[in-house]
């Protein structure tokens, strides 16, 4: 089975669990994507959802395939957000996001919905996060330099993320800094010391905001929860 065939078989999934009248985070990356043209066949075919998008790329697939968009004026609570990952640890569920550079987005859903299911393939789940998998840190644009230092200074090894020579820009304007932490004995401790940094807007680390993870691997789906 090639790896499309298992996002695609974790996508199927998690979209089993959209009913009407639910609004979905819908989340970036390639198996996200997956999970939102399945959607678009449903809403096609009558299933009633509203979205919020993680990112501008995601909102104009949404937008080409007929699902309608939502805001969190009108909706600051969502049902349920279906999002990949570049990482899942076994056993804590927590995850590194963001290679794709839409993490700040990601999180502000992962933490504004109910549930937040997450499609992999088997080859993102790791014992421990870290090892050749970088955490993005998102950063200002502004005083980027400064702060890139600062991670250095505190030990991360943060490389500026960049595209056509340009440092890359997400769709909050902001830089990425692709910190190369081998070992992340203490997630949640990074998280907070990443944090303090000034400069630092967020991190790709998810700690405990994964519900369940539903893992396509050659034996089948295979559902995780906490
Ligand atoms: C986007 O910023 C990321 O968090 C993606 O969710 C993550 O990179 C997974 O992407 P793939 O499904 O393409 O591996």
């Amino acid at each position: 089975m090639d790896r499309d065939a298992l996002k695609r078989a974790a996508a199927e999934r998690a979209v089993a669990e959209v009913t009407s009248g639910m609004v979905i985070g819908l989340g970036s990356g390639t198996t996200a994507e997956i999970a939102v043209a399945l959607l678009g066949e449903k809403v096609a075919a009558g299933l009633q959802i509203m979205g919020i998008a993680t990112s501008e790329r995601t909102a104009s697939l949404a937008r080409s395939l007929g699902i309608a968009l939502t805001d969190f004026a009108a909706h600051p609570q969502l049902d349920l957000a279906i999002d990949g990952a570049d990482q899942v640890e076994l056993g804590t569920l927590n995850l590194i996001k963001g290679l794709g550079g839409a993490l700040l987005r990601e999180k502000i859903v992962a933490a504004a919905t109910r549930r937040m299911i997450v499609i992999v393939d088997q080859g993102k789940l790791v014992p421990k996060l870290g090892g050749q998998t970088p955490l993005p840190v998102e950063i200002t644009s502004f005083g980027w330099p400064s702060t890139l230092e600062r991670l250095a200074a505190a030990g991360y090894r943060p490389i500026l993320r960049q595209t056509g020579g340009q440092p890359f820009v997400t769709d909050g304007g902001n830089h990425i800094a692709d910190c190369a932490i081998v070992t992340i004995a203490d997630a949640a401790r990074l998280q907070a010391d990443l944090h303090a940094i000034v400069g630092v807007v967020e991190t790709g680390l998810f700690i405990g905001m994964a519900a369940k993870v539903v893992v396509g691997g050659p034996q089948g789906v295979e559902e995780l929860t906490r």
